[in-house]
């Protein structure tokens, strides 16, 4: 049978559950607030991916699921980080105040510090062949350090306040967006014992849905709501950020995003064999309202 995106986000948000749910019995609270930030909601997007590409391609998922939601764990380690003063300095995430509004900058900082080495204890614990496991282990790592999602970060505060060309906007949004979306595609693949050419297109799919993905967050950022999207809109313009909405406009925008959505689709149509379910996610992520 067919899963859908609520199946797999359900077998993720389950087993995300099943990881965090260790007791904070020191009362310190860093476990609280690991929790706190996790179980907060989110989309689930990467753990999807991940999930969808390994069924595409005749794998486990239930073997996956750990690898899978390692990547929810880095990521919403760089969702708390993302939100504290010294970076984007936002109140509001998921609908629900940050993670360092309720427990403090020092909790929330270590909160991320210690989500990210969960995410690798949690994807070791994945019952695959070692050696799929050893390519999503290199996956994982390249994607979330400093050639990937924590270079883009630099780059994207770096940039605050100067007038960045198409070429380095995009070059920040491949890192600290497109890293993780590509990784996880790529991670689907690798689990379910796919070869270094599918490997390599679904990181590539990955990659274009990654800068979709991210210039249409951007375009939330400047006509949404608060309600809507779970985070604070105007956020971008506040920290003067270089984003596509101000070198583009909505319609640039839009039609950029339709671009890298076709490219992607594209991709699935040449390398994989059952793309219904990727095709139609990538349709629907560049419409998406939150
Ligand atoms: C937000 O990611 C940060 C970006 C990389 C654009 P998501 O839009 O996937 O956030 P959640 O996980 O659904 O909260
Ligand atoms: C952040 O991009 C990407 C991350 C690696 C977290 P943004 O700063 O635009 O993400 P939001 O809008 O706060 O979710
Ligand atoms: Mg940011
Ligand atoms: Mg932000
Ligand atoms: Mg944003």
């Amino acid at each position: 049978m067919m899963m859908s995106y609520e199946d797999y986000k359900a077998l993720a948000e389950g087993y995300l559950k099943h990881i965090i749910s260790v007791p904070d019995d020191d009362g310190a609270g860093l476990a609280e607030s690991m929790k706190y930030s996790l179980l907060a909601g989110g989309k689930r997007i990467r753990p999807v991916l991940a999930l969808a590409f390994c069924e595409a391609l005749g794998g486990d998922i239930y073997a996956a699921l750990p690898a899978a939601c390692a990547l929810e764990l880095i990521h919403t380690y760089s969702l708390i980080h993302d939100d504290l003063p010294c970076m984007d300095d936002d109140v509001l995430r998921r609908g629900k105040p940050t993670n360092h509004v309720v427990y403090g900058e020092c909790t929330a900082t270590l909160a991320g510090d210690a989500l990210q080495s969960l995410a690798f204890e949690t994807m070791l614990s994945a019952d695959l062949p070692v050696e799929r496991l050893v390519r999503c282990i290199k996956i994982l790592a390249k994607a979330a350090g400093y050639q990937g999602m924590c270079r883009g970060q630099f780059l994207d505060m770096a940039g605050e306040g100067c007038a960045l060309t198409a070429e380095q906007l995009t070059e920040i949004n491949n890192c600290k967006t497109g890293a993780l979306l590509s990784a996880a595609c790529a991670i689907g693949a690798a689990a379910a014992g796919a070869g270094d050419t599918k490997i390599e297109a679904a990181s590539r799919f990955g990659s274009l849905l990654g800068l979709a993905f991210q210039i249409r967050d951007d375009v939330l950022d400047v006509i949404s709501t608060d309600t809507e999207l779970g985070k604070t809109v105007g956020s971008d313009a506040e920290e003067m950020k270089n984003t596509y909405m101000s070198l583009l406009g909505l319609d640039g925008c839009t039609a950029e995003i339709d671009t890298l959505t076709a490219s992607a689709i594209s991709i699935l149509e040449e390398h994989f064999p059952r793309t219904e379910f990727l095709a139609d996610l990538a349709r629907s992520l560049a419409k998406r309202s939150n």
